[in-house]
């Protein structure tokens, strides 16, 4: 699915994706706090961060910088202050380059499927960033009644298998009430 800028930016402005605001999106967000928290603190480069609801999470002694990289400035308007720097790039993340900003965690959160090659885009920021110690990547889990998503994930998850990264922990997140859930994976980087 490819949706323009104008268009998120429209959606955002509509309330259409203020759910991901929500109690119910909140755990799997927590979950990535606490590996950044617990494995890869310091500076955190969320792709497609949107309004920056992970921050809810993340102590703030985790992140010294966090840097959002969204197509739309409407949803990273909302991103709060934080007592470090914050830097926003309203962009898509196929033409974000990090330089080599010291970038400790890379945090891929229900953003993939709007690109295409999606891995690729994140293996060429990591190269270019160098010294990455953690990525995260999130995708919606196979759901009977989305087999269009539990497609894309699938797909999306044979690129990062292909890329041969080490895999620390990975995580399921399941909402019973709605039968939603996503999967959750967290590749960590000896960098000693
Ligand atoms: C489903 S939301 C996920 C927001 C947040 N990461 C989370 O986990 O709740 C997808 C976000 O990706 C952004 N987005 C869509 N296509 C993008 C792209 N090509 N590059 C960067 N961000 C993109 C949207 O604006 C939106 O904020």
């Amino acid at each position: 699915m490819k949706v323009t800028n104008q268009q998120w930016d429209a959606e955002y402005a509509s309330g259409r994706w203020d759910f991901l605001s929500a109690r119910h999106e909140q755990t799997r967000l927590a979950v990535v706090a606490s590996f950044i928290a617990n494995y890869a603190p310091g500076c955190v480069l969320d792709l497609g961060g949107g309004r920056g609801d992970l921050l809810r999470w993340c102590p703030p002694a985790s992140v010294s910088r966090y840097i959002d990289v969204d197509v739309s400035q409407v949803a990273m308007a909302d991103v709060p202050e934080q007592p470090f720097p914050v830097e926003k790039h309203v962009m898509s993340l196929a033409d974000y380059r990090p330089g080599a900003t010291g970038i400790d965690c890379i945090v891929a959160s229900e953003v993939l499927y709007f690109v295409d090659d999606a891995a690729s885009h994140i293996d060429a920021i990591a190269r270019e960033a160098g010294g990455v110690t953690g990525i995260v990547i999130s995708l919606v889990a196979a759901n009977r009644k989305k087999p269009n998503w539990e497609k894309a994930s699938g797909r999306i998850w044979s690129q990062f298998d292909d890329l041969g990264w080490p895999l620390h922990q990975s995580v399921h997140v399941h909402n019973h009430s709605n039968d939603a859930g996503w999967d959750l994976r967290f590749y960590l980087f000896d960098r000693d």
